[in-house]
C-alpha cells in the first residue's frame, strides 16, 4: 500500500506506545524456556514478535494472547519440542539470531527459513561462534537457510566480539545457558544490554570492555514482565515534535536503559528540548515519560562509540539532520548496510529523490544542499525504519509525498499511522 504524508502543523497530546521489540522477543523466549506460567504486559505485537511467538509454538509452547497480558506456559529445560516444518521466521533477524542460539543446544533438528531480506542478511556472525561451542549449524552461503542438528555435547567458549552486535552476544549467551561451565561474551564496545538484565548474568567492566557470563545457573525461571515502551519507536516521534514549530508531546512510559538512550543524547546534543519524569526500574529496566518541547536543531558530529546504541535510530536521526542547520555526515556505521534493507543505500537513494545533494561511501554518507522536490515518491524499500523516518520528514516540511510499500512498518509499530493522528493537527 502506498501512503500520502503531507505537513502537520501542530503536535501536542500523549502518546502510549507500544512495548519494547528487544524485550519482548527476549521476554516471550525466556518465558517459553522456563518452567510454568510466565505473564507478558505490553508485549509488542508487531509482526516481528509474533513471528517469534509462533515459532515457539510450533515448538510445543502454549502461548495465550490476552486483551491486556500474554500469557506463556514454558516447558522448562528440554521442553522445546521438534516442531514438524521449517520455522518461519519472516523479516526477523532478532528472533533467528537469538533463537539459533537456543536451538544449538536441542535434541532435534530445524531448519530457519525468512523472507527475501531476511534471506540475504549474514548470519556467519552467529555461525562461527555456536560452532566454536560444537553446535552443527550451517547456512547456505552463510545466510538462510539455516540448518541446525543435534551435537553431542556443547562446550563454554570465551568469545570477544568481533562486530559490535547485541544479537550475536545474546545468541552466545542463551547458547550457555545449556551448559554447565560458563561461557563468556567480551564486548569492547557496548551493545543493548537486555539478555544479560532479563537473566541476571554477571557482568564486568574494565578498562577493555564488558565480559558477560552465562551458564546453567541462570536458566530463566518464570516471571512477570512489565515491557517498558520502545525507545526505538519513540524516536520518530521525537524528532516529529522537536521539529514542528509550537509542539509539546508526552510519551509516557518510555525505556531509558541507558544502552538504547543515544537518540535522546544526539538529539540534545542537537538542541533538542528532551526531558524525563516519573523515571522507575522494574525488571531491572529503567523506564520514564518523556516530554519533547520543539527547538531549532543544528547538525553534530557522531561519537564512535555511540553508534551501537543508536543502530537503529539512525535513519530517523538522518532525517533529523537533513532538516537540521548544517550538514548531516555519518560515518563508522558499515552494519547498517546488513539490517532489514540496506540503509545507507536507502537513504542515500530517497535523499536524492528529495533533490538533495549526498555523498555515499561504504560506511557512512553526508547529505548537503537543499530540498527541491516537494512532491516525491519516497521508498520504503519494504524496511518498516525508512518508512517510518520518511513519514516523518514528509509530516515536517510542507509538500505532497508518497511512500512506497508503507505496510511494512507493521514489522515493529503496526499503529504507527493512528498514533500520529493521535497527536496531529493538519
Ligand atoms: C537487536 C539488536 C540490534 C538491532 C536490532 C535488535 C536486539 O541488532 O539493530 O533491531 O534485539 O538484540 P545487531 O545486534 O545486529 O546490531
Amino acid at each position: 500500500m502506498n501512503q500520502r504524508f503531507k505537513k502537520i502543523e501542530n503536535v501536542s497530546g500523549t502518546l502510549i506506545l507500544p512495548g519494547d521489540k528487544s524485550i519482548s522477543h527476549r521476554a516471550v523466549m525466556l518465558s517459553a524456556m522456563a518452567e510454568g506460567e510466565s505473564i507478558l504486559y505490553n508485549c509488542l505485537l508487531s509482526e516481528d514478535v509474533i513471528t517469534t511467538i509462533s515459532v515457539f509454538r510450533e515448538m510445543g509452547i502454549k502461548i495465550d494472547i490476552e486483551e491486556d497480558k500474554i500469557i506463556v506456559w514454558g516447558n522448562g529445560f528440554n521442553g522445546l519440542t521438534e516442531p514438524d516444518k521449517n520455522l518461519y521466521l519472516g523479516n526477523s533477524g532478532t528472533t533467528t539470531r537469538l533463537l539459533a542460539g537456543i536451538l544449538a543446544a536441542q535434541k532435534f533438528s530445524t531448519t530457519l527459513i525468512g523472507d527475501e531480506s531476511l534471506s540475504t542478511r549474514p548470519m556467519k556472525r552467529i555461525i562461527t561462534p555456536l560452532r566454536q561451542m560444537g553446535a552443527n549449524i550451517s547456512g547456505e552461503n552463510n545466510c538462510l537457510p539455516l540448518i541446525i542438528k543435534p551435537t553431542e555435547y556443547l562446550r563454554p567458549i570465551h568469545y570477544e566480539l568481533p562486530i559490535a552486535s547485541a544479537q550475536v552476544k545474546s545468541c552466545i549467551l542463551l547458547a550457555g545457558l545449556f551448559i554447565d561451565e560458563e561461557t563468556v561474551v567480551i564486548e569492547s564496545k557496548e551493545t543493548r544490554d537486555h539478555t544479560e538484565r532479563m537473566l541476571g548474568l554477571k557482568v564486568v567492566e574494565d578498562e577493555h570492555g564488558k565480559s558477560i557470563y552465562s551458564s546453567m545457573d541462570y536458566y530463566p525461571i518464570a516471571a512477570e514482565y512489565k515491557i517498558p515502551s520502545d525507545i526505538s519507536t519513540a524516536g520518530f516521534f521525537m524528532v516529529l515534535a522537536s521539529l514542528v514549530e509550537g509542539s509539546e508531546l508526552v510519551i509516557k512510559n518510555v525505556s531509558v536503559n541507558e544502552t538504547r538512550t543515544g537518540v535522546i543524547a544526539v538529539l540534545e546534543a542537537m538542541g533538542a528540548n528532551i526531558t524525563a519524569e516519573n523515571v522507575t526500574e522494574i525488571n531491572g529496566e529503567v523506564r520514564g515519560d518523556l516530554i519533547i518541547k520543539s527547538s531549532e536543531l543544528t547538525n553534530v558530529e557522531f561519537d564512535d562509540e555511540i553508534i551501537p546504541n543508536i543502530i537503529d535510530e539512525i535513519p530517523i536521526l538522518a532525517v533529523a539532520g537533513v532538516l537540521a542547520k548544517g550538514d548531516f555526515d555519518i560515518s563508522g556505521v558499515e552494519e547498517l548496510r546488513t539490517k532489514e534493507s540496506d540503509r545507507i543505500n536507502s537513504m542515500c537513494r530517497n535523499f536524492e529523490l528529495l533533490g538533495l545533494n549526498v555523498d555515499e561511501r561504504k560506511d557512512g554518507f553526508s547529505v548537503s544542499g537543499h530540498i527541491t522536490n516537494y512532491s516525491a515518491v519516497l521508498n520504503s524499500y519494504g524496511d518498516h525504519r525508512i518508512a517510518m523516518a520518511f513519514a516523518i520528514l514528509a509530516s515536517i516540511i510542507h509538500g505532497e509525498f508518497t511512500i512506497d510499500n508503507f505496510d511494512c512498518v507493521s514489522v515493529s509499530n503496526p499503529n504507527f499511522l493512528k498514533q500520529l493522528e493521535s497527536i496531529s493537527k493538519l
